[in-house]
C-alpha cells in the first residue's frame, strides 16, 4: 500500500526527518537528492534516528552510535544488531510516497 509522506521540497538535500504514519514512525532521508525511508527508531534502544547524523550512506544513532547503511537498513556497527526496516520509495509529481 502506497502512502503519501510529504512534498519533496520539505526534505532538502542532507536532511533527516521523522514522520508519523498511523502507529509507525518513519525516518526519511534526502542523501544526494535520492530519498530513503527506514524505521524511525533505533533497533538497539529506540533512539529517534532523525536526531542522528548522516555521512554518505552511513546513519549514526544519536544515543550509542550504532551505524546503519541507509540503502538497506543493515547494521554497520553495534551495539545494535537488528537491521532497520527499509521502505520502498516512489516520487511522483514532487511528492514522496512509501510502500507500507
Ligand atoms: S539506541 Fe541506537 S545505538 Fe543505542
Amino acid at each position: 500500500m502506497l502512502a503519501k509522506l510529504c512534498d519533496k521540497k520539505f526534505l532538502p538535500e542532507g536532511e533527516l526527518r521523522s514522520f508519523k504514519l498511523g502507529e509507525r514512525e518513519i525516518l526519511a532521508i534526502n542523501a544526494g537528492g535520492k530519498i530513503y525511508c527506514l524505521d524511525g527508531r533505533c533497533t538497539h534502544a529506540g533512539a529517534p534516528l532523525a536526531e542522528g547524523t548522516l555521512e554518505g550512506q552511513v546513519l549514526t544513532c544519536p544515543w550509542h552510535y550504532s551505524q546503519f547503511n541507509i540503502s538497506d537498513g543493515s547494521v554497520l556497527r553495534g551495539p545494535a544488531y537488528k537491521p532497520l526496516k527499509p521502505y520502498a520509495v516512489e516520487e511522483r509529481d514532487g511528492f514522496i510516497f512509501i510502500d507500507l
